[in-house]
């Protein structure tokens, strides 16, 4: 799996929980964080290096932990390894559409998820059913990245971002950056009370679990595995990060996937 920074280990979490038995490599492109900013090149550069140096490592799937890299790259990796199943993020808005009462939605993502065209035709999709608000999380990414799950500053940066959901029914927000889960509960806070917080996890694990099983990769091995963690820069916060936000006691190595490039 991988992801710009910490956030895919949100994703990390359900898939561990559904298939307890995988061995999971995570990479972290802390180097590289924020992707959101970026330009698609750049992105699907970094996505491209980092799929090599996990196919590598045995990757036999890749999980793409990251919706802002999923919308720049996940076509293109898919066309240059049409052996390698590959698992990307989707802005959840067609369960949200369905659910929603108020027939208005929003879905919180990076500016260049919400510019790419998955979200775009996604929009297009539903847009007769259901007003779709797009609204970027600016400076959530970085909040997570800095550990900074619950401070007054977060606080006032998650209530500002969320600010024009005031002038809106929206009854169901998407989180389209697997950032966003590590902060629902100031998500939560900042909005009206019974608005739900729509996270693609679960059903992007769904998916690996059934991939795995349709190419004949599920493990055998019925020990408990050993998950791997690497990132690209800045080991010792995703340490304390993994101890302190999901309970886990594993180590951080810091890698070189540039070296694997070219
Ligand atoms: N976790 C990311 C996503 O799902 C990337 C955020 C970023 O690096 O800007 O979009």
């Amino acid at each position: 799996m991988f992801d710009s920074g910490l956030g895919g280990l949100s994703v990390w979490r359900e898939l561990t929980r559904l298939l307890p038995q995988e061995p999971v490599i995570y990479l972290a492109d802390r180097a590289y964080c924020p992707y959101g900013g970026r330009s698609a090149e750049d992105i699907l550069a970094r996505s491209e290096a980092i799929t090599r140096y996990l196919i590598g490592q045995g990757a036999k799937l890749i999980v793409i932990a990251c919706n802002t890299a999923t919308s720049a790259a996940a076509r293109e990796l898919r066309r240059r390894y049409p052996e390698l199943p590959i698992v990307g993020m989707e802005p959840a808005v067609k369960p949200a559409a369905l659910h929603s009462r108020s027939g208005q939605i929003a879905v919180l993502a990076t500016r260049a998820t919400l510019k790419g065209d998955k979200f775009l035709d996604l929009k297009a999709q539903y847009d007769d059913s259901v007003d779709i608000l797009p609204l970027p999380g600016d400076g959530f990414v970085e909040l997570v990245e800095n550990g900074d799950l619950g401070s007054d500053e977060a606080h006032q940066v998650v209530r500002r971002q969320l600010q024009p959901l005031q002038a809106h029914a929206v009854d169901q927000v998407v989180l389209g950056c697997t950032h966003y889960p590590f902060l629902s509960h100031l998500i939560e806070a900042a909005l009206p009370a019974g608005v739900k917080l729509v996270d693609p996890a679960r059903a992007v694990s769904q998916q690996a679990e059934r991939l795995l099983h349709r190419h004949g990769l599920a493990t055998t091995s019925s020990h408990a595995p050993t998950h791997r963690f690497v990132t690209t820069a800045d080991a010792g916060s995703m340490s304390d990060f993994l101890r302190r936000v999901l309970d886990h006691q594993g180590e951080v190595s810091v890698v070189d996937v540039d070296s694997v490039a070219d």
